[in-house]
């Protein structure tokens, strides 16, 4: 596992890079294998690179017919819901950009009962999705969000489905939103060729510090990850602010 942190003067610059990056993944996957596939994560600093990747000049670089599209976590709700990570990302990307229909797996977090929505949607990822040399279904990339409390996909802290090491999608009750998720689990976020982590804005300076200048035992959810591929870190200087090497 290779980590790389690169932090940046402001979020459109943060922006720029990660739509440049999410096109050399993608460059890189269907050259090699005739596919990419990744994980899309819900949040507000996603959806910046997911407008930007929607923008003629990103969105033609991409040969959109190897691209599958799955997601990350999702929210109990439909997907026309204003919660919804699917209607973001449709919003904000898929609306925009000529992906096969049938080529975008919507985790069904709204399905009843969950926990069959979880294990139906690791069917889906296990159905579609190429497997490593370990036996793993694998992302080309996995994108994630960071939370102030060190959350990232829906892994919380304090959550059952940070133990889960054998199922591939886990669901997940988060006590303090009051709501269900479904969430990719740790073992399919590190089986991934790639994964980026973008993180935007002053209310995340504090755990950025916490996860990066002090000694803490690795405990938030994002600290648990150990990718056997890369694992790339984006920084805004506002949320970098208290790292020294800036
Ligand atoms: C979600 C996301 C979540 C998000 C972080 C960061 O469904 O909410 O998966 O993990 O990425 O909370 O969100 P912001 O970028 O909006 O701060």
């Amino acid at each position: 596992m290779r980590e790389a942190i690169t932090t940046f003067d402001d979020p459109r610059t943060l922006t720029e890079a990660g739509a440049r990056y999410w096109c050399e993944c993608a460059a890189q996957a269907i050259t090699a294998r005739g596919a990419f596939h990744v994980a899309l994560s819900g949040g507000s600093t996603p959806r910046a690179l997911y407008e930007r990747l929607a923008e003629h000049d990103f969105a033609e670089q991409i040969d959109w017919q190897s691209v599958h599209v799955y997601f990350g976590d999702e929210r109990a709700v439909a997907p026309d819901h204003a919660d919804s990570n699917f209607r973001m990302a449709t919003q904000a990307l898929l609306s925009h950009v000529p992906i096969p229909a049938h080529q975008v797996y919507r985790m069904p977090a709204d399905e009843q009962p969950i926990a069959e929505a979880a294990a139906a949607y690791e069917s889906v990822l296990r159905e579609h999705l190429p497997v490593s040399d370990r036996g793993m279904p694998q992302f080309d990339l996995v994108l994630l969000g960071l939370g102030p409390d060190g959350h990232t996909a829906s892994l919380f802290p304090g959550t059952p489905a940070l133990h889960e090491r054998e199922r591939l999608v886990a669901a997940v009750y988060v006590a303090k939103l009051n709501s269900w998720r479904l969430t990719l689990t740790l073992p399919i976020i590190d089986a991934a060729r790639q994964v980026l982590v973008l993180v935007v804005g002053d209310n995340k300076a504090a755990i950025i510090d916490e996860l990066f200048t002090h000694d803490a035992e690795r405990s938030y959810p994002v600290q648990l990850i150990e990718p056997l591929g890369d694992m790339h870190w984006f920084i805004d200087a506002a949320a970098a602010r208290h790292l020294e090497h800036r």
